[in-house]
């Protein structure tokens, strides 16, 4: 049986990814596809345990690649576990976060670099790379303004300053640009009905 498609979405604090799930969860539904969502860090009963550990403010600081090796024990749980067998069973996967996200926090904004995050990505998922991840693109002022906005405590990783989420975003653009056939980057300052227009748009022609 055919693989599934595997669809990625990415982006900095407050880039309306979960509209954008949505978007792109119904245009697959519409055209047949059988969909699963899932998210990173999580999707898993025990990823999602890596997850609360990684964003609840009360772990405190972690060493960057203790931090960077809890994504990929998720990132590995989730594909074992959820994201490779259900694109075996020819079901689409759409997931919320992925290695980019690793390469543009961890890579980027923790400062460790590609290598380390590359070196990683091939032992947990060489083989399968995102068929299509569109990235949500929004200046930080105005994706923490949105974070502000929508209120409650931040996690621990929103609790970043804006010269690491400038490196965060710097980091995703830098990889879109050098994987234009895989990324397409989204204007997401627009507002949400523009975004899934384009969006839509996307996936018509790329898919
Ligand atoms: P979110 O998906 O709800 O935005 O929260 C996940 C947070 O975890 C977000 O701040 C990005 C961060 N993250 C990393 O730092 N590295 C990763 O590899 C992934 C998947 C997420």
């Amino acid at each position: 049986m055919k693989r599934g498609l595997f669809i990625t979405l990415e982006g900095g604090e407050g880039a309306g990814k979960s509209t954008a799930m949505q978007v792109v969860g119904d245009w697959l539904s519409k055209r047949g596809h059988d969909v699963v969502v899932t998210r990173e860090p999580g999707g898993t009963p025990a990823a999602e345990r890596i997850r609360e550990l990684l964003l609840d403010p009360e772990t405190g600081s972690l060493h960057a690649l203790s931090e960077l090796l809890l994504m990929f024990a998720a990132r590995n749980e989730n594909l074992a576990t959820l994201i490779r067998p259900a694109l075996a069973r020819g079901q689409a996967v759409i997931s919320d976060r992925f290695t980019d996200a690793s390469h543009a926090y961890q890579g980027g904004g923790r400062e460790l670099g590609p290598e380390v995050v590359e070196a990683l990505a091939e032992l947990v998922h060489g083989d399968l790379q995102p068929d299509l991840t569109l990235l949500l693109d929004v200046p930080v002022a105005l994706g923490l303004e949105r974070i502000a906005a929508r209120g409650g405590e931040p996690d621990r990783m929103e609790q970043n300053r804006p010269d690491f989420l400038e490196r965060v975003r710097q980091a995703y653009l830098d990889r879109a640009r050098r994987e234009p056939d895989r990324f397409a980057v989204i204007d997401a300052t627009q507002p949400i009905e523009r975004v899934a227009d384009e969006i839509r748009r996307v996936l018509e022609a790329r898919l």
